[in-house]
């Protein structure tokens, strides 16, 4: 049995067999659904169910509200149509560009430091992400968090963090050298600091999961935010909590920002005493990024606290 799935405003329509989820089912028939984890972690392939019905499986916390719910939102990386369904979901119209490796360092025994020039810069927010096609394999895409605010010459910094036997990380580990280009495209995703937000900011971030942190707080530094950060960072082992100079010349330089490391080999979800110590956190605007466990351990912490999910931004760096 297969679904004929529409989707708007663009128009494009493709089949989806029986069992496969909407982002599958585009996917094969090579329509650039817009998306991110494909696992129900980010959110970015939120789309509304126009006509017709589906069966939504398991996504993160929040991800949808219940005001999206009832007006039909769906997260299409886990909906399976039981029907033929028209959609309004974003689908990629930009196309693919080139960005040159400009510079490797390592930041930690297992965090890489990237730099890109793409061919044609782009306007971002500070703490997007962009995919990365992974060298010799065609449309297979990694996601990384950009690491810098815009700069003037269009350079991307990433920090990317080895995974075991990673298509892409292993080959930026051991084969990429300076000079090399990859494939990307982005921007892509709402995880950017809130500008206009008056409250007090609370971050929280495992490993590389620091990457759009950075830019994040870059961006406030920036633009002259004067507001109270409480940035808490954790890992698994020392070495990886990487960039600590450059943390901790920000507290020296703006008297708004203190951050706090806490290291647990048993997990990161071991920093949130650590959170909940210097709360409480109901009143502040919240940015999350780490592994999909340390942000559904830090909602969970942040419910305790009553804080309302509209201050609260995350990503989850979720296996592709
Ligand atoms: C929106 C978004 C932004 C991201 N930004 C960053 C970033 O800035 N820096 C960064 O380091 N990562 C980031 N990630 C995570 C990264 O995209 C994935 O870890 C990716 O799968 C790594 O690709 P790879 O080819 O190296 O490994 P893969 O070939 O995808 O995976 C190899 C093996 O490692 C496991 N694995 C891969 N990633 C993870 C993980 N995160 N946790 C647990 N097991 C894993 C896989 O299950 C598999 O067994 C982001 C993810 C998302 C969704
Ligand atoms: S792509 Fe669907 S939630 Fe990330």
């Amino acid at each position: 049995m297969s679904y004929r799935i529409t989707v708007e405003p663009s128009g494009v329509s493709f089949t989806a067999e029986a069992g496969q989820t909407v982002l599958e089912a585009a996917l094969a028939h090579g329509v650039a659904l817009q998306h991110g984890c494909g696992n129900g972690s980010c959110g970015d392939c939120k789309g509304t169910v126009l006509e017709g019905q589906g069966e939504q499986g398991i996504y993160m916390p929040l991800l949808l509200t219940p005001e999206e719910k009832a007006a039909g939102a769906a997260i299409l990386c886990k909906f399976k149509p039981t029907s033929d369904l028209c959609i309004a979901a974003s689908v990629h119209t930009e196309s693919f560009q080139h960005a040159e490796i400009r510079r490797l360092l390592r930041l930690g025994p297992d965090v890489m430091g990237l730099w890109l020039r793409p061919e044609t810069p782009f306007a971002y927010k500070a703490g997007q992400y962009v995919q990365v096609e992974v060298p010799g394999h065609p449309g297979v895409m990694r996601s990384y968090s950009i690491a810098n605010r815009p700069a003037d010459d269009g350079t991307l910094e990433f920090h990317i963090r080895r995974a075991p036997n990673g298509l892409f990380s292993t080959q930026l580990f051991e084969a990429l050298q300076p000079g090399d280009r990859l494939r990307i495209r982005g921007p892509i995703g709402e995880f950017f600091l809130r500008e206009d937000s008056p409250r007090d900011v609370l971050c929280v971030a495992a490993s590389t999961g620091f990457a759009p942190i950075k830019g994040i707080l870059e961006e406030a530094f920036f633009r002259g935010f004067d507001r109270r950060i409480h940035f808490f960072f954790g890992a698994r082992q020392e070495q990886d909590l990487y960039h600590l100079d450059l943390l901790a010349d920000w507290a020296r330089r703006y008297p708004n920002f203190r951050f706090t490391t806490a290291v647990d080999t048993g997990g990161t979800q071991m920093l949130l005493p650590t959170v909940d110590e210097c709360g409480p956190w109901g009143q502040h605007e919240v940015y999350l990024c780490g592994s999909p466990g340390l942000i559904n351990a830090t909602l969970a912490l942040l419910k305790t606290y009553d804080t309302p999910s509209a201050q609260i931004h995350f990503d989850a760096f979720a296996p592709s």
